[in-house]
């Protein structure tokens, strides 16, 4: 790093300030003013006008161009479609909701909003959808069970109280009434940290934690027909506090049926599924993470309101936020650190093309072998068994970094490191079939047809189509040597 020298005394006496609680002044707090049970946040804005204010603001757009891959929701009023930005995930996630819709996210104003508001396909399975969402989530689980968790989405929205309905994280999700002191307001998260051993928790730990209740991977449990089963889980029977590996969520995802969601329409395997796996990728071992940095220090910046210092509650992307939340560590320019925010992205990006690509290939070939196998071909089963093991560590180590929110930036290092991982199953998968096939004698071409255009195309109720500008191709121009547009099929 520039400037290495003079900079990590600055940042070490900055952290340590920060985790004895000698921030800049906060605003006073005023005790008990706050209902017990109150979880409307404008009756808590009536105490704290100033964070209430901040708070609103998650509804109003970010300005456009500052954000190269997290787009969404800015000033162009531009709702990205993440199928089109990555069109090999139309291929691999064909089968169920996330194949129909999926776009870049928006903010915490619209966590409910867009649920109501995407295509059905992906809140099929009903109350338990709202475990990341809404703040009435824990109170109607203890109260109504299944009956809430399995109800049809809608039904399940009706239970909350009617002026709730549309209010994602609140207040009360984050904080204590009596001191606003931080809390959590999710039981998977409170089975999640047992699962990993961790009692104390401190306040830079809390400052995480605030976080995770949300942005963290899941499942929701089925049972043996797929039917919604219980409250949503977090694979974290194996890891433990900062070792959380996309090896030891595999592990855990690949245990039993319970954690199968879905079927892959293209090879008709079975499959569970990784969503936003923020603080899992952040807290093993990043930069920042081992140096003591939360994500709110990242996200959620002191800044000034009238006469006081404030938490910004308008959680957004750093970059459309001009970066001024890593200045409290950083002294380089935003400039600078913008900088550096692509150049971690752009390589993410490219390995992901990669390694989406290499899988979409796979897929094509597990068909192929299918439709031969289906018309009598004897098939070497040893080698399928494999080349379907191989497929699904790939996969899944392409959910993992694909639906990771920072598109690399929260540990750089990690990321390439499961995409390389990914690259490497994905190829090995492909030998194989291709072994099999020139074993049954089937010629396959050095490009795959990916066909992905039947795929992207016509896609739910709202007849989705591909958006090809919004494609986030290979920066470094790489992809084109292993698929050609041709190829892609689009
Ligand atoms: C109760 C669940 C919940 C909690 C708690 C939560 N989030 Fe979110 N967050 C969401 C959901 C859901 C979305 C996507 C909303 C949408 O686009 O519909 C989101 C979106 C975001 C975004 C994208 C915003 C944008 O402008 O595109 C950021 C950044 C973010 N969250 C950061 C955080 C941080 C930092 C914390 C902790 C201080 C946090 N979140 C706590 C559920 C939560
Ligand atoms: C060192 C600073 C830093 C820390 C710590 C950090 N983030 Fe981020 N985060 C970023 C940057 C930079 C991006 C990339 C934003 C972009 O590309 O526009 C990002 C992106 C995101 C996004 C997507 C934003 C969007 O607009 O779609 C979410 C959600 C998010 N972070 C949540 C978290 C959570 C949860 C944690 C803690 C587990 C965390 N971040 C920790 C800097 C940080
Ligand atoms: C996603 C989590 C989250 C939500 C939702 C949230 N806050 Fe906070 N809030 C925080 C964090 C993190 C801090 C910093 C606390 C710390 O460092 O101890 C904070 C700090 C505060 C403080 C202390 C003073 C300050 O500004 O630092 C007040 C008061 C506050 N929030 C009020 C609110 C109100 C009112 C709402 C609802 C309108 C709300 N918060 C919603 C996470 C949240
Ligand atoms: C609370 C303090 C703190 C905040 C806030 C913070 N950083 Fe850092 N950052 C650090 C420390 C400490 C290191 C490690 C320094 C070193 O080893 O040179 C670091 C290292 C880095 C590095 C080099 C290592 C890597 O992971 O690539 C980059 C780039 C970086 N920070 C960017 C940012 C950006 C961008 C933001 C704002 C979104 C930010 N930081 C916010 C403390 C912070």
């Amino acid at each position: 790093m520039k400037q290495h020298g003079t900079i990590m005394p600055i940042i070490t006496a900055i952290c340590i300030s920060f985790i004895a609680g000698c921030a800049p002044k906060p605003q006073p707090i005023t005790a008990g003013l706050v209902k017990d049970g109150e979880f409307d946040p404008k009756e808590w804005g009536k105490v704290y006008p100033h964070e209430y204010e901040s708070w609103l603001k998650t509804k109003e757009p970010k300005p456009a161009g500052k954000s190269r891959y997290k787009r969404g929701w800015d000033t162009d009023k531009i709702v990205y479609d993440k199928l089109s930005e990555y069109p090999f995930s139309a291929l691999l996630y064909n089968g169920w909701g996330f194949g129909v819709e999926y776009n870049e996210p928006r903010g915490h104003h619209y966590a409910i909003i867009d649920q109501v508001e995407i295509d059905p396909s992906r809140t099929k399975p009903g109350g338990v959808c709202l475990a990341c969402k809404s703040p009435y989530h824990k109170s109607l689980t203890e109260k109504h069970k299944m009956k809430y968790l399995s109800a049809k989405f809608k039904d399940a929205l009706g239970m909350i109280p009617a002026k709730m309905r549309e209010t994602g994280p609140a207040c009360v999700d984050c904080h204590k009434n009596t001191d606003m002191e931080l809390t959590t307001n999710k039981e998977h998260l409170k089975r999640g940290l047992e699962m990993l051993g961790k009692k104390d928790i401190s306040r830079q730990e809390a400052r995480t934690l605030a976080c995770a209740q949300c942005h963290v991977t899941y499942y929701v449990p089925r049972d043996r027909k797929m039917k919604v089963a219980s409250d949503v889980n977090l694979p974290w029977t194996e890891s433990s506090w900062g070792d959380i590996s996309i090896e030891n969520i595999i592990k855990d995802l690949l245990t039993d049926y319970r954690r199968v969601e879905w079927k892959q329409k293209a090879t008709g395997f079975a499959m569970p599924y990784i969503r936003h796996p923020d603080f899992e990728m952040f807290s093993r071992q990043s930069v920042h993470w081992q140096a003591g940095v939360s994500c709110a220090d990242c996200h959620m910046p002191y800044r000034r309101a009238g006469a006081n210092n404030i938490t910004e509650h308008n959680v957004t992307s750093p970059l459309k936020a001009d970066l001024r939340a890593c200045s409290q560590c950083h002294t380089e320019s935003a400039t600078w650190l913008r900088g550096q925010v692509f150049a971690i992205q752009d390589r993410t990006v490219s390995l992901l093309n990669r390694a989406g690509y290499a899988a979409a290939g796979a897929t094509r070939l597990f068909e192929l072998v299918h439709a031969r196998r289906d018309a009598g071909a004897a098939i070497d089963s040893a080698l399928y068994k494999k080349a379907k093991s191989h497929y699904m560590q790939a996969f899944l180590r392409i959910v993992f970094v694909g639906a990771e929110n920072s598109t690399g930036f929260h540990n750089p290092s990690e990321a390439k490191r499961v995409l390389g991982d990914a690259i490497a199953f994905s190829c090995r998968a492909e030998a194989l079939l291709r072994q099999l096939l020139a074993k049954i004698g089937t010629d396959v071409p050095d490009m795959i047809n990916l066909e992905l255009a039947k795929y992207l195309n016509n896609r739910g109720e709202k007849k989705l189509n591909f958006k090809r500008d919004q494609e986030l191709r290979d920066p470094f121009g790489i992809q084109k040597y292993f698929t050609s547009d041709a190829a892609k099929g689009y």
